[in-house]
């Protein structure tokens, strides 16, 4: 990925020396474009801004996936030309806290407005200063955002907006300096924890009363991140959390892969101890919220591997061919050949525990095997404190029926025995998607029927006058 260079006041006040014609932010001075730096990091701004070509953090490119198609993020270097280089910081206020693009035109709320709109004004201030002066510009034009119809109506936000736009409350008078106070400020509004965590309502809306209570986000699933100690982790301790948000990795807890994991690396695992802590601090604090789950889905200990020598060996099938594919291979040969030299034969990890226990760890003891079959399929590839944490991909390697018996083995071995997973749940995940509302599903066709009421409407209406007239 190429980096930014390191910003140093120096460079700052050069570049405000060199070139009086960029519009200085009122203000702007090396330490506010430093905080802005910071504030970035924790709103992981380059996780949608980035492109993917080029491996620039901020000029654009990044498909965001939604329900309603793909969105992409756009060049928020301080480029004139295919950036925000000319916007005021009114402009980029109204777009990051309001989700107004330039000139009014509404945002998708792909881009977390939503939650963005309780950013305090300094902290606004200190983020435009650093988009303006401590990012260089970049050209790139990011693709156009070209949604289905009725989606394409841009307009169509605004009653959304007016309902739910403003999810992360409004602007902080200002932004608590620490505790839980921060913690709360740092969840609600930059890091935006809720835009995964929190489950949807019909129209795609956060839906009040389960904040963080878990929600399906692609293929991967957002689990419920609530205090309840059963259905959420209120058995993990502030530690625990601390440690998860810095690392990415609690012994017998958790792991964060797919989304998590990157979010992990990019934004939560560069934050002040101080301020993971008070998130830490803070979502303890969240009320509970029971989602049905029985039994926890990290803390499992018990540990019921096969004894090697029960393993039947394929050597002693008769046709030689035949065993050389691995579908042939039950789900704890699998595990075996393809597993057990790093998470161990008895998935308890290595003993310095650098390659994890399964034993324990939530993806495992889950009732959803979503987070399961996703790490087998994609793998996790995580990069926190220079440290490259890596576990190979196996989609490439595996088949889904081969997938399938590989994480049926680990689930009811390492997990739960009755958390038995067949093909058809790995189609299942697969297919995945968020939860698409029936409304959603069939916006287009009811927009035209709506339309077409009208129009009948108006025609009768015609008809009517005309019969009088
Ligand atoms: C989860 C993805 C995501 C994150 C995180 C994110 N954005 Fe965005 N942003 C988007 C998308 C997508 C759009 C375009 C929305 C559209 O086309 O309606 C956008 C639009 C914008 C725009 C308007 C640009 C234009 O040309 O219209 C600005 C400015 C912006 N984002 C700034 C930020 C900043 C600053 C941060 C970090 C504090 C941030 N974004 C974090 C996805 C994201
Ligand atoms: C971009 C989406 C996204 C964002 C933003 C996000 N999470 Fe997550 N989170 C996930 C996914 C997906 C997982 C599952 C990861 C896995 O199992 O490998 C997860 C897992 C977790 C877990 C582990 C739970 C368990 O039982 O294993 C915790 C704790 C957590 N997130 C806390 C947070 C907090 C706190 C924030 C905000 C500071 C946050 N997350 C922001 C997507 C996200
Ligand atoms: C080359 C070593 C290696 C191999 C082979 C390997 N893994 Fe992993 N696995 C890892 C590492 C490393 C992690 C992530 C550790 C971290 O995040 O700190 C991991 C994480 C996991 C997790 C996530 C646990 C959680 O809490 O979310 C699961 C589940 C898992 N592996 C299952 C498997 C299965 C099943 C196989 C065989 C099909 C396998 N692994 C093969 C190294 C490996």
């Amino acid at each position: 990925m190429a980096r930014i260079p390191a910003f140093s006041a120096l460079s700052v006040a050069a570049l405000l020396a060199a070139a009086p014609a960029i519009a200085a932010p009122e203000g702007a001075d090396p330490s506010l474009v430093e905080k802005g730096r910071y504030l970035a990091t924790a709103g992981d701004c380059t996780s949608c801004h980035n492109n993917p070509k080029t491996g620039n953090p901020f000029s654009g490119g990044y498909g965001v996936g939604s329900p309603i198609g793909m969105i992409y993020g756009p060049n928020i270097t301080p480029s004139a030309k295919t950036g925000i280089g000319s916007w005021t910081l009114d402009e980029f206020s109204n777009a990051v806290r309001k989700g107004r693009g330039r000139g009014g035109h509404y945002l998708y709320p792909a881009m977390p407005y939503t939650a963005f709109s309780g950013i305090s004004d300094a902290d606004t201030r200190a983020l435009y200063s650093y988009f303006m002066l401590g990012v260089p510009a970049a050209e790139n034009e990011a693709p156009k955002t070209e949604l289905a119809f009725p989606f394409n109506i841009r307009p169509l936000m605004m009653g959304w907006d007016l309902l739910f736009g403003a999810s992360g409350g409004k602007p902080a008078a200002q932004a608590p300096e620490s505790g839980v106070a921060r913690g709360k400020y740092l969840v609600d509004t930059l890091a935006h924890c809720s835009t995964c965590h929190t489950p949807r309502g019909m129209l795609m809306e956060e839906k009040t009363g389960s904040f963080l209570a878990g929600a399906q986000l692609g293929q991967w699933k957002a689990p419920n991140i609530t205090s309840d100690p059963v259905s959420g982790i209120g058995k993990w301790s502030e530690d625990d959390l601390f440690r998860y948000l810095k690392t990415g990795y609690v012994d017998g807890k958790g792991v964060a892969a797919g989304e998590m994991g990157l979010a992990v690396q990019n934004s939560f695992s560069k934050l002040t101890d101080g301020d993971i802590r008070s998130i830490a601090a803070y979502i303890k604090t969240v009320p509970p919220v029971n989602t049905g789950a029985k039994e926890p889905r990290s803390g499992w200990s018990k540990s019921a591997p096969l004894p090697v020598d029960k393993l039947e060996s394929p050597l002693e099938q008769k046709d030689y061919k035949a065993f050389i594919t691995v579908s042939n291979m039950s789900g704890a040969q699998i595990y075996e050949g393809a597993c057990a030299t790093c998470h161990g034969y008895d998935g308890r990890g290595t003993p310095d525990r650098v390659m994890p226990s399964l034993v324990g760890s939530s993806a495992v003891g889950s009732a959803d095997p979503a987070n399961l079959v996703m790490t087998i399929t994609d793998g996790v590839s995580r990069t926190v404190h220079g440290n490259h944490v890596l576990m190979p991909v196996f989609k490439t390697k595996l088949n889904t029926s081969e997938i399938a018996k590989v994480a049926d083995y680990v689930a009811t071995a390492f997990g739960d025995p009755s958390h038995r997973v067949t093909e058809g749940d790995v189609q299942r995940v697969y297919g995945g998607g968020r939860e698409v509302s029936w409304l959603i599903a069939n916006a287009a066709a009811l927009t035209w029927a709506g339309l077409a009421v009208v129009v009948m409407a108006i025609i009768g209406l015609f008809v009517a006058w005309r019969r009088k007239a």
